[in-house]
């Protein structure tokens, strides 16, 4: 046994949440290529349907599910499916999440509860459905993504912040509570990275002014959130538990102007 063989999932099931395209696709890989079979959800089944067959094609062991993480009936429903069909959730990534940009003047409560709902309250129900499983066999990972705002505030994205630090307090709760059945629970805070969604801010001026904040001086790629990841996932991290690695370049370690 190496260190390397300690990074493999053979054998193991995954669930990764908002896999269809950004950071949940990279870690859906990342995963699969570790050896798990990786359910990936996405919205609908037809959005999941690109990055399943990708992994596919390259031989990797991969199946999509669909449902709306602020529609609590139709997760349920789509979690009996996934149970019915594999058996066993052994790790769940928590990675589905939406932000609102606007100010508190501008969002109602009823937009704070329902992003909240998607960030926050879908993360715990998917925990709820497969944490019977894990503790019956005394193992599995539970790994959500939430962001450095889970720490540090900027003027806008309240609801946002207020979700990813709750899922970030959620983790630790969890890890206190599941910890003695041998399940581990941490999280992953990525800074800047540049997906599809973040496309417009990634480039131009603006994109470069997020850049010199940054030591490493760019955006992260979102390939480079995995390797956290799947050292939580595998047994190469069955020590850690409760703690949150930070992805971001070191940004939210710093408070210089790089360049
Ligand atoms: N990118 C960053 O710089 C950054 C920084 C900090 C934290 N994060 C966090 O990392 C995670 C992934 O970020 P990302 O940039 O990869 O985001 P993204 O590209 O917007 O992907 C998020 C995924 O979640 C899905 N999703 C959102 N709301 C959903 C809902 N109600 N029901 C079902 N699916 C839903 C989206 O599906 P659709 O494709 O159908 O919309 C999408 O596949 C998020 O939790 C985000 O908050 C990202």
């Amino acid at each position: 046994m190496t260190i390397l063989d300690l990074f493999q999932l053979d054998g193991r099931i995954a669930l990764v949440t908002g896999a269809a395209r950004g950071l949940g696709r990279e870690i859906a890989r990342a995963l699969a290529e570790a050896g798990a079979h990786v359910v990936l959800h996405g919205r609908t089944i037809a959005s999941a349907t690109p990055a399943v067959e990708a992994l596919r094609a390259d031989g990797l062991a991969a199946s999509a599910v669909a449902f709306d993480a602020n529609d609590a009936a139709a997760l349920e429903a789509a979690m009996d499916r996934v149970l019915d069909a594999h058996g066993r959730i052994d790790i769940l990534v928590n990675n589905v999440g939406e932000r609102d940009r606007r100010k508190a003047g501008q969002i109602t409560a009823d937009d704070f509860d329902r992003l909240v709902r998607v960030d926050l309250g879908a993360a715990y129900r998917l925990v709820r459905r497969v944490m019977p499983g894990m503790i019956e066999r005394g193992h599995g990972r539970i790994v959500s993504v939430t962001s450095i705002v889970d720490q540090l505030a900027t003027s806008g994205s309240p609801s946002y912040t207020a979700a990813k630090g709750g899922l970030a307090a959620l983790t630790r709760a969890l890890a206190a509570e599941l910890g003695p059945h041998g399940v581990t629970c941490n999280a992953v805070a990525p800074g800047f990275f540049a997906t599809e969604t973040n496309a417009a801010m990634a480039t131009g001026d603006a994109g470069a002014a997020r850049a010199r904040r940054v030591p490493l001086g760019r955006w992260g790629k979102p390939a480079e959130i995995a390797g956290a990841v799947l050292l939580m996932a595998s047994p190469a991290g069955a020590y850690i538990n409760g703690h949150t690695i930070v992805v971001d370049g070191g940004v939210s370690a710093t408070y210089e102007m790089y360049r």
